[in-house]
């Protein structure tokens, strides 16, 4: 009897401890099963499946990416109170980014910013682009990398979920030389942050600048505009320019200008002194080092955004041309200042400035760059 007492006792002994042992474990898979990503039909475009990747970490930060334009569509983090809302600019549907959108949350390419005229010079030939922005070539022209659908693929790392995007843009594609070969991959991680690391090769000579165009507003859907949201960003200088917003070659030093955001300033609190509003390549004194080379804050939810980047430049957008005329998600009015765009990116311009950082890539060199937008709140 004793025996079967003691049996009874040594069984129930070992079955808690198997099962206080596989407790935490399954914890901990719940955890990692926490992060996810789905897939769902977003639409047609050029007779190409269009999706919506829903990306979600285990913090429970969301983020939307279509491959269509590789467009974020949405990032949805919390303030310091844990509630989330949606951070960037942008539509409900794939109609909205269709008709007409001044490139929310898209990938920028062949070239960000402005070539001057739309021409250049490689190795004795001249080049002409298609023209879209007065007399100026701007982001890669009338159908830009963000206007074409890209291959996707999903995947999941031990620290995030993201989307690997593929387009080979053709030789002559907007005037630009040469094929050109480009992957993006957006990563969403477990520490919050949504990492993006480009990669192109090409069959000639070309301008490569890629970057990623999210209108932030870390009032989330609140209804407020930027103007209030301090910014950092960790540059002595800036290149100036023309009316045009071509850069007349200049790097001027920010000391003692609205240009000078090396401590964090309101974003509002000098803009009148700026003509149009900040619109501006800052020169990053990141040495090519992927560091953090800016902040946006917002003191009344709490939301921080910092921005690191491999690039020597960033494009300050303070969202000028918004005008009221585009209703957005949630059927939200975007006026002037509703998001601004922090682009990380070579200089404006640069095939014409060979004073720049070289933006000509060549067969048998690869263009990368890596862009980090990290979210968190203080
Ligand atoms: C440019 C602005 C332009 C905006 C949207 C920014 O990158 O610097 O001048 O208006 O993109 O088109």
């Amino acid at each position: 009897m004793k025996r079967i007492i003691y049996l009874i006792l040594t069984a129930g002994i070992l079955l808690t401890s198997c099962n206080s042992g596989t407790k935490p474990a399954n914890k901990s898979n719940e955890k990692e099963s926490s992060m996810s990503i789905t897939k769902k039909p977003f639409g047609k475009v050029d007779g190409k499946e269009v999706y919506l990747f829903t990306l979600k970490n285990k913090n429970g930060m969301i983020v939307k990416i279509t491959n269509y334009g590789g467009i974020v569509t949405s990032i949805l983090t919390p303030d310091r109170n844990g509630r989330f809302d949606d951070v960037v600019l942008g539509y409900d549907n794939l109609d909205g980014y269709l008709k007409d959108t001044p490139y929310f949350g898209a990938l920028v390419g062949r070239y960000a910013n402005r070539i001057a005229n739309g021409k250049f010079t490689i190795d004795g030939k001249e080049y002409s682009l298609a023209i879209n922005n007065g007399p100026n070539s701007l982001h890669g022209g009338i159908k830009g990398f963000d206007k074409v659908v890209w291959d996707a693929e999903q995947f999941e790392t031990g620290n995030g979920a993201g989307v690997k995007l593929h387009y080979l843009s053709k030789d002559g594609e907007e005037g630009y030389p040469g094929n050109l070969d480009i992957y993006v991959t957006y990563t969403l991680t477990n520490d919050n942050e949504l990492k993006i690391d480009y990669s192109a090769t090409g069959d000639k000579p070309t301008p490569v600048n890629l970057t990623h165009h999210s209108y932030f507003n870390l009032a989330g859907t609140t209804g407020r505009d930027i103007l209030g949201q301090k910014l950092f960003i960790d540059a002595d200088k800036y290149t100036v320019v023309d009316k045009n917003l071509i850069p007349t070659g200049e790097l001027r030093d920010v000391t003692g200008t609205p240009m000078d955001f090396r401590k964090p300033e309101t974003v509002g609190n000098r803009i009148d002194e700026v003509e149009g509003g900040y619109d501006h390549n800052y020169v990053l004194n990141n040495n090519g080092k992927l560091t953090k080379i800016a902040e946006l804050y917002d003191t009344v939810t709490g939301r921080v955004l910092d921005v690191f980047t491999t690039e020597p430049g960033i494009q300050f957008y303070s969202g000028n041309f918004l005008d009221g005329s585009i209703t957005g998600k949630k059927g939200i009015v975007y006026r002037k200042h509703f998001g601004l765009c922090l682009e990380a990116q070579h200089f404006p311009d640069s095939p014409n400035h060979p004073e720049f950082p070289n933006t000509i890539l060549r067969p048998g060199e690869k263009y990368t760059q890596t862009t980090i937008y990290k979210f968190g709140t203080k």
